[in-house]
């Protein structure tokens, strides 16, 4: 399994960092078996597969859950695994939580949104020998502080704050930095002046890894993806049709056929019904 050392290294030699979001055991084997650098157990979970309409309402045992079955599926990858809204408003909360989520599900590393007073919450779970991993940017959790899902960092001025958060967050002990939804620029400078690995996710092609959502890369229960995502494959249609054929053939008893069924032999049919 690669580490903080692995990662830092990557950066040094320029080789790019992947990271990708999984939430259950069979979504993790297929991203360890793809050769992942890192897996994010994100509470986009909360969208993805528990059908809410933001993350707000996933709790810290929703993750423990689902980092407890991606770890099952993805035993050799790192693991980081988010916070979830609220989890992390005073340091003895993130502490608290921290210990739960590092202690009981497998993870590696814990991630935080923002920057202000989280910056506290880095710096103690990191003291506590918690791995911690900042998200600088678009941050969900605030989405309704922010007004919505709107790049971050397009002005000189928000640009340059974000800058001087992505220090801070680098100052306060964090391994990495996820960018989500700035300029491409943006996302570049950040990078050169950090030490620690930048993860972009529509934060350009500078930054030192990318990370996507699971679901978004392969097409499967999302109706319309963010401009920032690249879909690999379409694998609903193909889930829908074959679920759509299956029903059919129970409709007209085409399925199960001989293929599919035990036989008993012909002498102890006889012996059961007798011939009748
Ligand atoms: O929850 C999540 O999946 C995330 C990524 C979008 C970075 O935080």
């Amino acid at each position: 399994m690669k580490t903080k050392l692995d990662f830092l290294n990557m950066k040094k030699n320029h080789e790019p960092i992947v990271m990708l979001t999984a939430y259950d055991y069979p979504s993790a084997k297929l991203a360890e078996a793809a050769g992942v650098d890192m897996i994010l157990v994100g509470d986009s979970l909360g969208m993805v597969v528990l059908g809410y309409d933001s993350t707000i309402p996933v709790t810290v045992a929703d993750m423990i859950h689902h980092t407890k079955a991606v770890r099952r599926g993805a035993p050799h990858t790192f693991i980081v695994t988010d916070m979830p809204f609220m989890s992390y408003s005073t340091v003895n909360d993130a502490l608290q939580h921290a210990k739960a989520i590092m202690q009981q599900s497998g993870a590696n590393a814990v991630k935080v949104e923002g920057a202000g007073s989280v910056l506290q919450v880095i710096s103690s779970l990191t003291q506590s020998g918690v791995p911690v991993v900042a998200h600088l940017g678009l941050t969900p959790q605030s989405v309704g502080v922010l007004g919505g899902y709107k790049v971050q960092g397009k002005d000189a001025e928000s640009a340059r704050r974000l800058l001087e958060e992505a220090k801070a967050c680098e100052q306060a002990g964090a391994i990495a930095l996820v960018l989500e939804c700035v300029p491409k620029q943006l996302g570049e400078a950040i990078t050169k002046q950090l030490a620690i690995p930048t993860i972009g996710i529509g934060a350009g092609v500078g930054t030192d890894g990318q990370v996507l959502v699971y679901h978004d890369v392969l097409g499967y229960g999302v109706e319309r993806v963010p401009k920032f995502v690249k879909q690999y494959a379409n694998v609903q249609q193909t889930m829908q049709q074959a679920l759509a054929e299956y029903v059919a053939d129970v409709k007209t008893r085409q399925f199960p056929s001989d293929e599919q069924s035990f036989t008993m032999n012909e002498q102890q049919w006889l012996a059961l019904y007798g011939g009748k």
